[in-house]
């Protein structure tokens, strides 16, 4: 079994739209195995996204995951990681298929929803981040 973290982002919760992706990654086979509502710190997003730091959308990024609740969840399942990166699609929803978690609800390259770690050791880190018990 791969375990792997998935965020809906703070539009995602404004929208109204947490039933409709959690529908969605549970009908694609994956096990939510841990859930919680929070908002992220400052320094908690800083440390998720600081493989972006020197990138000129960082700020903006830290301020939109910012700006109101998060709902994370750890999916477990076998090849969850890469299930799950195909099942929310790329990551400006503009180029995201149809049927996609981003391509169908999402509105711009920052405005993209949700979040899915994009390798097991990310995964490893992001869940020791978001549920440190
Ligand atoms: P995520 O980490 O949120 O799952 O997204 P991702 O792997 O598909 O994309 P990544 O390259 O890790 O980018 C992280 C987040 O930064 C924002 N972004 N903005 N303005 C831009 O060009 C730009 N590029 C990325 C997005 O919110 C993206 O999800
Ligand atoms: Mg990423």
């Amino acid at each position: 079994m791969e375990r792997t973290l998935f965020v809906i982002k703070p539009d995602g919760v404004q929208r109204r739209l947490i039933g409709q992706i959690v529908a969605r990654v549970e009908k694609a086979g994956l096990a939510i195995t841990a859930l919680r509502m929070m908002s992220m710190s400052r320094d908690m997003a800083a440390r998720h996204y600081e493989a972006h730091k020197d990138k000129p959308f960082y700020e903006g990024l830290l301020d939109y995951v910012t700006s109101g609740p998060v709902v994370a969840m750890v999916c477990e399942g076998a090849g969850a990681v890469n299930d799950l990166r195909a099942l929310i699609g790329a990551t400006d929803p503009a180029k995201a298929g149809a049927g996609t978690i981003r391509g169908d609800f999402g509105v711009d390259v920052t405005h993209n929803l949700v979040h899915a770690s994009d390798s097991p050791e990310s995964a490893s880190r992001e869940i020791a981040l978001f549920f440190p018990d």
